[in-house]
Formats: structure tokens, C-alpha cells, sequence
């Protein structure tokens, strides 16, 4: 049987990993985070204390990074860095480590050879326009600036996070000009991709909506 792949793409904060876990584990596939791994990378260069205008040093470390997915938790060099990827730190210095070519061209390298093995569900920015270009199903999220930032301040705050409302709002404004202006594959949605705005739609209703997309054509 052809293996399913489905490209989910959109800002920050429009449902994509809360929505993807639940359809991989619905369609039984596996769900691939590919923000996590722009976020682990820039994890590294900050412990480094490298700075993010020194290519050479970031090009250098990248070639001793293993990053892997092991039951939905990612490990950066061995290490589960799952929490510490979720920092305002990290969020506030991904977008830039993420619009550098020969980062992504590793990272999307990595995806890649991760979907041509099974089945599987991929959130990003650039999935459907770039890393899985012949995906069975394409979908582009979206959500209001307000919305996203609340879901995001909210979610921060449940895991005891310490940041303003304003600070998140600021970040995702950020993130989204950095994310759609960059040169190399920006976020943009795919010609072929079916939009769905969740704004003032339950998880289950984007959840239902998707997987009757995918019942559809399959
Ligand atoms: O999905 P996220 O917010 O965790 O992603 C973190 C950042 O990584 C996001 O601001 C942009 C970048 N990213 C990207 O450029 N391409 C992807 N496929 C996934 C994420």
C-alpha cells in the first residue's frame, strides 16, 4: 500500500501541532513537528552562546547536530529537549536561524528522508510548498493574529511559562514577517493546498473538517 502524506502548513499559533497529534494518531501515522527541529537547532547555537550572524560557526555545528523523533518527544544529540524548545528565548531567535539557507536545506534533507519511509503527518511553514511538494493532502491553517496569540499566551502560561500577554503578541507579529518575507521558502500557501481558517472553530470541528478532506479523496 502507497504511503499517506499529509502537508500541514501555517503561522505560529494557527492549531497545526495540536491538530496534526490528533489526526496521527486517528490515521495511525506518524506526526512529524518540523518547528521543533528549526527550534532545537536554535536551541543549540544559544547554549553554544554562538552568535546568529556567525554562519561559519552555526554551518559547523550543524554538521555534529543529530536531531530524532523517538513516541513524539525530539532529542537534540541524545538529549530530550521537548520543554526546553518552548522557551520565549528560543521562539523570539527561531525565525532568523530558520530563514538561513544551509540550515534549512539540512533540516528539510532530514524531513524528507523521514516521509519517504512511512506514512505521515508534517506541520511547518514550507511543507507543501517545498518539502513535500507531492503530498497526498495539502492543508494551509489560519487563524487571526488575536486568536493565535491567545492560544499561545494561554498554553505558555499552563506550562508555567512567566511572559506577558504582550510579549507573545509581539512574537508571533515577529515571527509572521520574519516566517512570509524570508528568500527561502517562505510560508506561503501551496496552489494546491485547501485553506482552513480555525479562528472560531473547536479543535474537533478543524479535526472533523481535515479528516473528512482526506475520507473525501481517499
Ligand atoms: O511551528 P513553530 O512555531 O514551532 O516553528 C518555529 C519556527 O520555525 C517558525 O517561526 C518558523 C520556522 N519554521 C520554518 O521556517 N519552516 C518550517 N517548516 C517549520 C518551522
Amino acid at each position: 500500500m502507497r504511503n499517506l502524506i499529509i502537508a500541514i502548513d501555517g503561522p505560529a499559533g494557527a492549531g497545526k501541532s495540536t491538530i496534526s497529534k490528533i489526526i496521527a494518531e486517528k490515521l495511525n501515522i506518524e506526526y512529524i513537528d518540523t518547528g521543533a527541529m528549526y527550534r532545537a537547532v536554535t536551541l543549540k547555537i544559544i547554549r553554544k552562546g554562538i552568535s546568529l550572524n556567525d554562519d561559519d560557526a552555526i554551518e559547523c555545528m550543524l554538521k555534529e547536530t543529530e536531531i530524532d523523533f523517538i513516541n513524539g518527544r525530539i532529542y537534540l544529540d541524545g538529549e530530550d529537549v521537548s520543554k526546553d524548545i518552548r522557551t520565549i528565548e528560543v521562539s523570539s531567535k527561531v525565525s532568523d536561524v530558520a530563514a538561513k539557507s544551509y540550515v534549512r536545506q539540512r533540516l528539510v534533507e532530514i524531513q524528507k528522508n523521514m516521509a519517504a519511509k512511512k506514512s505521515v503527518i508534517m506541520d511547518g511553514r514550507d511543507i507543501g510548498t517545498n518539502v513535500l511538494k507531492d503530498a497526498n493532502y495539502k492543508i494551509f491553517l489560519t487563524a487571526s493574529v488575536e486568536e493565535r496569540a491567545k492560544r499561545r499566551y494561554k498554553e505558555m502560561i499552563e506550562k508555567g511559562s512567566n511572559v506577558t500577554f504582550e510579549d507573545v503578541c509581539k512574537d508571533i507579529e515577529n515571527r509572521d514577517r520574519i516566517d512570509s518575507t524570508r528568500k527561502v521558502n517562505p510560508l506561503r500557501k501551496a496552489d494546491d493546498a485547501i485553506e482552513v481558517d480555525t479562528t472560531s472553530k473547536s479543535i474537533d470541528e478543524v479535526v472533523d473538517e481535515i479528516l473528512s478532506i482526506v475520507n473525501k479523496r481517499e
